[in-house]
């Protein structure tokens, strides 16, 4: 089954894709994949498997992993769908059955009986991917996640040692003393947002429900060694205006956005007032010397696509807290366009110099009006300023998971994992890059069988 769409993200390599692949031995075509590494790179994003009834990136979409398996200087592939309750309703109606999430539409109850989603939201789990406790895990906003086999087979919605699944979100963050998992959900139409604290054994032992001034949208959030950080920015939940055939989101400037920074030893949360700005992701955030530094990516304010357009493109920022005074101070640390910033992710909440980021720069010469659209993998020092780019001209880049290298723990010691796509060849390249010279030829190129769309966040899972 096929279908195309003149919706921009779901064109061009952010068209989905539909067959499921199981390819081995693929061609190494430059470099080599390194003897030494075990294990699966694998990245999920929305991919919907029915012509949708409506459609915003990146909001909405059926969940496809991609993994490359890496063992013994070889790799193989393999990509299947994420079957959630509200795919699985959708494959038995034949055809689409939930509206997009900017545009909901009542779902008819016996399209979904027995076990379907009953909507009017489809959990996708299209956005992340984790393993925690030996559990695979695909991950969404304010949704529940599904655990999936190594082989990507879904299990099913997940719960840690809970009567029933919880609701995760769509990113997560480890604790660097404990090992326990952090996640974030909140409310559509209550003002709270939630904290799940899993354990290093993948059992819930915290659940932390935080008021906030109005029902916020919040994708991502920042764990230190002794805080949660949340950035509520103003795009607020508004069911009234849904209901008139506005977006359910709206941008309110007024309510500024306002930093919160939850003690982890239960004591009471504290507020601080900024001016209003959006952050869908963080790179890292950590504690130092009565310090709190956030690395960020800072739009100037939630855009779908619709209304105006930022006048400031996504930049990469360092944000500092006086944890004694609270004054803020931020710093842009360089003006590129950017998004879906990565660290070693063993340094989380833990200081870090080294953010690796897609960029776009002027050796794209192609249709540049959709949005993440990235051609540059930029290694940035937030402390220093110092950029260093490995550009791929005309091809399209996604975000760079860190790999580190076996038996070595510094802080650049690692490779960047990144799914590069040639719309000349229409061919896709699985290609690992040195963390501490971007600048050089990649460490190994390896052709895969397939174009692999444009997708959203990925993982190294280790002796996979
Ligand atoms: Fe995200």
């Amino acid at each position: 089954m096929t279908w195309t769409s003149d919706n921009p993200h779901l064109s061009g390599n952010f068209a989905p894709v539909f067959d499921e692949l199981s390819t081995s031995d693929l061609p190494v075509i430059a470099g080599a994949i390194p003897g030494d590494l075990s294990g699966a790179y694998m990245r999920n994003g929305p991919n919907p498997m029915f012509k949708p009834l409506s459609y915003a990136y990146p909001f909405d979409g059926d969940g496809m992993i991609h993994v490359v398996y890496l063992d013994n200087g070889r790799a193989r592939y393999r990509n299947r769908f994420v079957r959630t309750r509200g795919l699985v309703a959708e494959q038995r109606a034949g055809r689409a059955i939930y509206g997009g999430t900017l545009a909901p539409v009542p779902v008819d109850p016996a399209l979904v009986e027995p076990d379907g989603d009953p909507g009017p939201f489809k959990n996708g789990a299209f956005v992340g991917i984790v393993r925690h406790a030996g559990h695979i895990l695909a991950l969404l906003e304010v949704s529940t996640g599904y655990e999936l086999t190594p082989e990507l087979d879904t299990i099913g919605e997940w719960s840690p040692g809970t009567d029933e699944p919880i609701e995760i979100g769509a990113h997560t963050r480890r604790h660097p003393a404990t090992g326990a998992l952090f996640g974030v959900t909140y409310g559509i139409d209550e003002p709270f947002v939630r904290f799940q604290e899993i354990d290093a054994s993948g059992r819930l032992v915290n659940s932390t429900k935080v008021p906030l001034a109005a029902a916020t949208m919040i994708h991502d959030f920042i764990l230190t060694e002794r805080h949660i950080v949340v950035l509520a920015g103003p795009a607020v939940f508004d069911m009234a205006a849904a209901q008139a055939g506005q977006s359910p989101i709206q941008w309110r400037p007024e309510l500024g956005t306002r930093i919160g920074l939850l003690p982890l030893n239960g004591d009471a949360v504290r507020w601080l007032e900024a001016e209003p700005f959006f952050v869908f992701h963080f790179a890292n955030g950590f504690e130092h010397k009565g310090r709190l530094t956030i690395d960020y990516v800072r739009h100037q304010w939630l855009h779908f696509g619709v209304g105006p357009a930022q006048s400031i493109p996504p930049r990469l920022h360092r944000l500092a807290i006086d944890l004694s005074s609270g004054r803020i101070d931020d710093q842009c640390v360089c003006d590129a366009v950017v998004e879906f910033p990565r660290v070693d992710d063993r340094r989380n909440a833990t200081p870090t110099r080294h953010v690796y980021i897609p960029t776009l720069t002027d050796r794209w010469t192609l249709d540049r009006s959709t949005s993440a659209t990235f051609n540059t993998i930029a290694h940035m020092n937030p402390e220093s300023g110092d950029v260093a780019l490995h550009d791929f001209g005309n091809r399209l880049v996604g975000e760079p998971v860190f790999i580190p290298k076996p038996g070595l723990d510094g802080e650049q010691d690692g490779y960047l994992a990144v799914f590069i796509y040639d719309p000349a060849s229409d061919v896709s390249t699985f290609t690992l890059l040195d963390a501490a010279d971007v600048t050089a030829d990649p460490v190994a190129v390896v052709a895969l069988p397939r174009r692999v769309p444009q997708g959203l966040h990925g993982a190294w899972m280790p002796n996979l």
